[in-house]
């Protein structure tokens, strides 16, 4: 089997898919990286001291016969990064969330269908065992018609990862409900069958605005540590910070399915919880990787009661719970064979194009919007 060549664009935290990128089981070598920080190309290369890496991405334009180049880097230059490769005719796999605004994420796929260049983007979730579990626990009709499902997100991390850095400000993420949310308003979107047309959501930043903070010249250190509790006690928060800590949504999709979801930044645990509830029962999640449990309720109680049935899911606790290899593999699938992505870009723009219009609803006084289609050369091309 030939050896497929490719190039990594942002050599930061999310590197670490190299790890599995860079693999010759399965006949797969990155070869080229780029990154402006003489900082990540150092840290960078003493895990992968192979890989040739330069400042500027541009240059990796010209490397001749590359099978793909993975995009790592901040999500505000996703759409010129993703682009280029893609005029060049290099397949792309792009980070979640694919763009910051929904122009952005449009002007992508407008790309990877007049170039015809394959698009294959990072949305892990997808690949996570829990969610793939409740994904055919729906399918098999267990649950009857899905009709609401709702996703609370507690992140005790959040002050170190989304607080310190290019997370903190608009300009970089639009806003973390975007940032964050595209992982679990397409998680959202998948298991009900269908995508957000109208949306509004109110939220507000109320904790780490009066957390103490780093100056300009200290660069921002995005590791998480556990002993980094209770939020208002911690020092080091970027000197900018617009963001919310704190969102709440409300969506209604083109399949009749309403949803919420709710992300907070200074819970003490970290947690995605969904309920997905049908016409003939509902599902719970308890842990969203590593060891979780799924709750399915199908008999009807008049007070609190324990489950029908419980489903328990010993995965890996490492690299997002077996999702990161996976997601790769699903990758190297498509650029070899062709096998259709999961997910579709489509569905990687529907997932911004409601963070983004319930962005707008928060600020503008809890507003619903109307979330735009995307164009039917669009859906017409990638469906
Ligand atoms: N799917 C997931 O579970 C998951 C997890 C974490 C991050 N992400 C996504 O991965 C991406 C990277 O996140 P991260 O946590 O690694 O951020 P990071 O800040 O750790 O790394 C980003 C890197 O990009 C570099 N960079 C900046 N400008 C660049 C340019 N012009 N050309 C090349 N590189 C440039 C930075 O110097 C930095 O090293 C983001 O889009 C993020 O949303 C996804």
């Amino acid at each position: 089997m030939k050896t497929l060549h490719f190039a990594a664009v942002g050599l930061g935290n999310r590197s670490e898919l190299l790890d599995h990128l860079s693999d010759p089981a399965a006949h797969s070598a990155v070869l080229h990286g780029a990154d402006p920080s003489e900082e990540a190309r150092r840290r960078f290369s003493d895990r992968f001291p192979d890989v040739e890496v330069v400042s500027d991405y541009r240059e990796l334009l010209a490397v001749p016969d590359l099978d793909g180049v993975i995009i790592l880097s901040p999500d505000y230059l996703h759409r010129e990064h993703a682009c280029s490769f893609l005029h060049a005719g290099v397949p792309v796999y792009l980070e979640k969330p694919i763009a910051t605004s929904i122009s952005d994420a449009d002007a992508i796929l407008d790309t990877a269908r007049r170039t015809g260049t394959k698009l294959f983007l990072g949305h892990n979730m997808r690949y996570f065992p829990c969610i793939i579990a409740m994904k055919d626990i729906i399918a098999a009709g267990t649950i009857g018609e899905v009709q609401a499902i709702w996703c609370r997100h507690f992140i005790a991390y959040g002050g170190d990862a989304y607080f310190r850095d290019w997370h903190s400000e608009r300009r970089y993420t639009a806003s973390l409900l975007l940032q964050k949310g595209a992982h679990d308003i397409d998680v959202i979107h998948w298991l009900a069958g269908g995508y957000t047309r109208r949306t509004v959501a109110m939220g507000t930043l109320s904790v780490y605005n009066r957390a103490k903070r780093r100056s300009h010249k200290t660069p921002g250190d995005a590791r998480f540590y556990l002993d980094h509790w209770p939020p208002l006690e911690q020092s080091g928060f970027s000197p900018v910070i617009d963001v919310e800590d704190h969102s709440m949504v409300l969506l209604e999709l083109d399949n009749g399915v309403f949803a919420s979801y709710t992300q907070c930044h200074y819970t003490p645990d970290t947690h995605r919880n969904y309920t997905v509830i049908g016409t003939r029962g509902r599902i719970e999640n308890f842990g969203d990787h590593g060891r979780c449990r799924i709750a399915l309720y199908t008999s009807r109680n008049d007070t609190y009661a324990e489950a029908d049935r419980i489903i328990e899911l010993d995965g890996h606790e490492d690299s997002h719970g077996g999702a990161d290899p996976a997601i790769v593999r699903a990758f190297l699938d498509y650029v070899r064979n062709g096998t259709p992505p999961n997910p579709s870009p489509i569905a990687a723009r529907e997932a911004v194009a409601a963070g983004y219009s319930a962005t707008e609803s928060l600020r503008s006084g809890a507003n619903a919007r109307t979330v735009p289609e995307p164009s039917e050369k669009n859906r017409a091309f990638f469906s």
